[in-house]
Parts: structure tokens; C-alpha cells; sequence
């Protein structure tokens, strides 16, 4: 799915964030955002996604734009083509990791199924067998495997993902960035907010975001 935004303006009070912002994100591709603490990297994300509201511009998801639909329909593309991993994973954290992987999965799957996707994506991330853990009992390289398995099960065709290296050593960092390098080579459309070189070196396309500009930096 491609992601187009025209003259995006966003300001908490007397404080800009970004104004008259233009970007493309096609299918296929990893795009870092980065810049500082504070400049606006997580707003603009939830902007892009529709949980906060911009002052002004367009919002085009395969050349649609998103605003005018009804909340209905918004709700529809968020649960259908979006997944979001939030910087604090969204996970509840006293179910086991198998519930809370069942939340993305559709009605009309059986038990079987599920717990047979369930299994064979939790075997992709890394966390083979643990199933059945609390999400309290995991580290937080565990939990943000477990948030990009919610991702991957839900078969977004747009992943967005907020700081994912915030709790992660470098290993786990890799790791993350593999998997979501996987997800990009499948088609899918990938932005990551981080303000982390190592996340950033491993995106093709990275865009800076400070003092309320936003520069192609590669
Ligand atoms: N709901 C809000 N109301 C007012 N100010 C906010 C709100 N959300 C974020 N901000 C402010 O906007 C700025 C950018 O925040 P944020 O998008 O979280 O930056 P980053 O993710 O780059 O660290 C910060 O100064 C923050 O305090
Ligand atoms: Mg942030």
C-alpha cells in the first residue's frame, strides 16, 4: 500500500511540529524517521495513522483520502491494512503471549488454525514455545517480538513502528530489523520513528525530521 502525504501541518499550542510536510512511502520499502527527542517522530506517526488529528494537508493511502471517510470506514482500513507497534508494545500484559496473538486473528479461523499461525509466527520471531507465558514474565526484546508477531498474523499491509530499539540491546535490535526487513521484501510498507543509528542504517530511505522540516536524508 502506498502512503502519501501533501502539506501536513501539525502544532501542539505555539509549538510547531511540522508544516507543509510531503512524503511518499511505497510497498516494499523501510522508511526511517528520525531526529531528535521531541520532534514530533511519534505525533507525526499517530497523525499518519489517524489517532491524532493534523491542522491541515492530505492523507492518501493508495491515492484515498483518509480524513473525509467516515469513522466507520476508518475504523475498517485501521483493523484490515495498519498494524501499530507501539513504543510500549500495546500488549496486555497478564495474558499469555498466545492470547494476546489472538486478538489480530480473524472470527471465522478455527481454534486449530489459530494456534497453528499462532506457533509458526511466534517460530519466525524468535520465541518459539513461548506460547504460553505471561507477557509481565517476558524481557522487553521478547515483548516487542511479540507486538511485531501481532503485526504479522493480522497481515497488515502497513507496518508502522514507534522506537523500536528503546528496550533493546543490539542483538535484539538486529533481530527486530530482520524481521521487519522480511516483512518489507514480502511487499509490505514500513516506517520506523527512531532516533537510533543503528535502526536507521538498516532502512533504505531515511527522512529527518527538526525544527519543524522534514529533510530526505537519503
Ligand atoms: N497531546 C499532546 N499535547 C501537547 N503537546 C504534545 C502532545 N503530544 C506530544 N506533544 C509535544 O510535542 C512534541 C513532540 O512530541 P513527540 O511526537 O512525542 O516527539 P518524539 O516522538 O520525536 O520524541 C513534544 O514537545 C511533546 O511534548
Ligand atoms: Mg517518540
Amino acid at each position: 500500500m502506498r502512503i502519501e502525504l501533501q502539506n501536513l501541518s501539525k502544532s501542539f499550542g505555539d509549538k510547531r511540529l511540522f508544516s507543509n510536510l510531503n512524503a511518499a512511502f511505497e510497498p516494499g520499502a523501510m522508511y526511517a524517521i528520525t531526529g531528535k527527542s521531541g520532534s514530533g517522530k511519534t505525533t507525526l506517526l499517530n497523525c499518519i495513522t489517524l489517532l491524532e488529528k493534523i491542522d491541515s494537508g492530505v492523507i492518501l493511502y493508495d491515492g484515498k483520502q483518509m480524513q473525509n471517510l467516515s469513522h466507520s470506514k476508518q475504523i475498517a482500513l485501521y483493523r484490515k491494512t495498519i498494524s501499530f507497534v507501539f513504543q510500549n508494545y500495546g500488549l496486555v500484559d497478564d495474558w499469555t503471549v498466545a492470547e494476546n496473538l489472538k486478538l489480530p486473528l480473524t472470527f471465522n479461523s478455527s481454534k486449530a488454525d489459530k494456534r497453528e499461525s499462532i506457533n509458526k509466527t511466534l517460530e519466525l520471531v524468535g520465541l518459539k514455545g513461548k506460547d504460553q507465558m505471561r507477557v509481565y514474565s517476558l524481557s522487553g526484546g521478547e515483548q516487542q517480538r511479540v507486538a511485531i508477531a501481532a503485526a504479522i498474523l493480522k497481515d497488515a499491509k502497513v507496518i508502522f513502528c514507534d522506537e523500536p530499539s528503546a528496550a533493546l540491546d543490539l542483538e535484539n535490535v538486529q533481530l527486530v530489523l530482520n524481521i521487519l526487513d522480511v516483512l518489507r521484501q514480502q511487499g509490505r510498507t514500513i516506517l520506523i520513528s527512531s532516533h537510533d543509528a543503528n535502526v536507521v542504517s538498516r532502512c533504505q530511505n531515511v527522512y529527518q525530521l527538526g525544527n519543524s522540516k522534514f529533510l530526505k536524508l537519503r
